[in-house]
């Protein structure tokens, strides 16, 4: 795992714009990006959006895109729902159409088959290249809450009252939260040939130390990320702030040579 410390959130953005890049130049049109939504990868997002509209960006002709994960129970054309959310914040912006961006199938007659489908969905893409991810304050990874499988694959899980109570922001009340929610399994996110993990703010420092200096552990979904060997952490000063290694990951990142990359 590669943690690197950055100065705020802008770096961040600015690192994992790049990443994103890097893909799209050298995948062209069989790149497949993952994509979290949530509001840490919004600045990367929206870094993306800049760079395109600019000109400066690549051609996203042809890529592909997953989702994490799906709220289920809401209208179709909720504007909160991921679909929505990830049209709305990014693909649209890119050009990219909506038939290729794909995301677990909430519609409440096909629920207890869509885990499967998606799973199906994912390796006839032939899998994903670079998953942008974000970590829950309690360490959940997509809606992986604490106590799944890390070898579990996209199914229905329902919500702990910790994550509907922070998602409550995108909604008028919690009670407008949903309960249940498709997700990724935590095997599933292992198969992405590149993670990239972006953490800001000091909400999520307790979760990310843990994550990357604690135990592999259900317990801490996202320490399953120790087990993947291409991972990528780029985080800023406030949510870096109690890894207990966050001098040598700087002088590591410093000394990196350039041909590596990240
Ligand atoms: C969303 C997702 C979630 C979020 C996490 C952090 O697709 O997978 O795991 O990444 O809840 O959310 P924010 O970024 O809003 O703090």
């Amino acid at each position: 795992m590669e943690v690197v410390p950055l100065a705020d959130a802008t770096e961040v953005a600015d690192r994992g714009a790049d990443v994103v890049e890097a893909l799209v130049r050298s995948r062209g049109q069989s790149a497949v990006l993952g994509l979290a939504t949530g509001s840490t990868p919004l600045p990367t997002y929206r870094e993306l959006i800049r760079r395109h509209e600019a000109g400066s960006g690549p051609s996203y002709d042809g890529v592909r895109c997953f989702t994490l994960d799906e709220y289920v129970g809401l209208a179709a054309d909720h504007p909160e729902s991921y679909r929505a959310t990830i049209a709305r914040e990014l693909t649209d912006p890119l050009g990219i159409p909506a038939d290729r961006v794909h995301g677990p199938d909430p519609a409440p007659d096909g629920l207890a088959t869509a885990g499967e489908r998606y799973e199906e969905a994912l390796v006839a893409a032939g899998g994903v290249d670079v998953q942008i991810l974000g970590i829950g304050a309690d360490g959940h990874l997509a809606f992986n809450e604490p106590g799944s499988s890390l070898a579990s694959l996209t199914r229905l899980k329902t919500l702990t009252e910790e994550t509907r109570r922070d998602n409550a922001r995108f909604f008028d009340s919690i009670d407008d939260v949903p309960r249940h929610v498709l997700t990724q399994g935590l095997g599933t996110i292992l198969r992405a040939r590149h993670l990239v993990l972006l953490a800001t703010g000091a909400g999520k420092a307790a979760a990310l130390a843990a994550a990357v200096e604690g135990p592999l552990s259900a317990s801490c979904p996202a320490s399953v990320l120790q087990l993947h060997p291409h991972v990528t952490v780029l985080a800023d000063a406030a949510a870096a702030e109690k890894l207990a290694r966050r001098d040598h990951y700087r002088e590591v990142y410093d000394a990196k040579p350039p041909w590596q990359g990240l």
